[in-house]
């Protein structure tokens, strides 16, 4: 019998769709397939897109608000279109965004020659309108974002970079705390009030959660274009080469004062 469609397959179902039927694409990449989906012949265009249908997911039955993230890269190779066309570092995006779905509806949009700018949702008329022309986030803020409950996994750079932000030693206000759990909401958040957001690896999680290619990487485009940063720790998530569609990423991001002093305190810990 029929069975009512969940919402991050339908979500799914319809950004597939609207690829398909704009003739711009030939690969895509969803979270929620495990292959790429080949374009067929008629319909091809020169992009490659990635994309997560619904982020957010443990928030989706509760009403906490969720997202769309895409990672738009030219075709670079030539023949055939396949899978390895979406194997390439951020640093190639021609565009990335996403749309948050809070008290109103936005996409924020970076683009390669450009800025970031934020449009939102007017339902009356059933447009989005440029609310935020050239997006730029504070050099440095005063909220710290991750899931503190695996604290008993974290790495001690994470753990001593937690101590600083809670027990400031120079004098200065301790950091609020802030975490939503859709990625989305999360990094909205930092962009426009500025702070940090981390995912960082842990003992029982040793890439993180997150996916490079449609959660880091746009989310990575994002701050850089606005003025921040995004790392893994180590290394600039837009330089990070990625050899599986699927594969996870720590991230650390936010404004560039704060991203940089965790890189430092991750330097002193792991040497590299
Ligand atoms: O699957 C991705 C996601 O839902 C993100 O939107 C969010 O940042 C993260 O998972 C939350 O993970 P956790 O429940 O481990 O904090």
């Amino acid at each position: 019998g029929d069975q009512v469609k969940k919402l991050d397959v339908l979500s799914n179902d319809l950004v597939i769709n609207s690829l398909k039927a704009s003739y711009g694409s030939c690969v895509l990449v969803s979270e929620e397939n495990k292959n790429a989906l080949i374009v067929e012949t008629e319909k091809r265009g020169k992009y490659v897109v990635c994309f997560d249908p619904l982020d957010g997911s443990s928030n989706i039955d509760c009403l906490v608000s969720i997202g769309t993230i895409f990672a738009i890269y030219r075709k670079v190779s030539n023949g055939e279109p396949s899978e390895k066309d979406a194997l390439q570092p951020g640093r190639n995006l021609v565009a990335a965004g996403y749309a948050l779905y809070g008290s109103a509806t936005m996409v924020v949009l970076a683009l390669e020659h450009g800025g970031v700018n934020g449009f939102m949702l007017d339902p009356s008329i059933g447009e989005f309108i440029l609310v935020d022309r050239d997006v730029k986030i504070k050099k440095k803020g005063n909220i710290y974002s991750l899931n503190e409950g695996y604290a008993k996994y974290f790495d001690p750079a994470v753990t001593e970079y937690l101590k600083k932000k809670k027990f400031p030693e120079d004098g200065t206000s301790p950091y609020g705390s802030r975490y939503v759990g859709s990625m989305v909401a999360d990094v909205h958040r930092t962009l426009v009030y500025g702070g940090i957001f981390l995912y960082p690896a842990n003992a029982k999680s040793p890439q993180g959660k997150l996916r490079l290619l449609y959660e880091c990487n746009p989310m990575a485009f994002i701050m850089e274009k606005a003025g921040g940063m995004a790392t893994t720790g180590s290394q600039a998530v837009l330089d990070v080469k990625p050899d599986d569609i699927h594969q996870r990423l720590p991230i650390v991001m936010g404004s560039p004062d704060d991203v940089q002093e965790y890189i430092d305190i991750y330097k002193k810990h792991f040497h590299k």
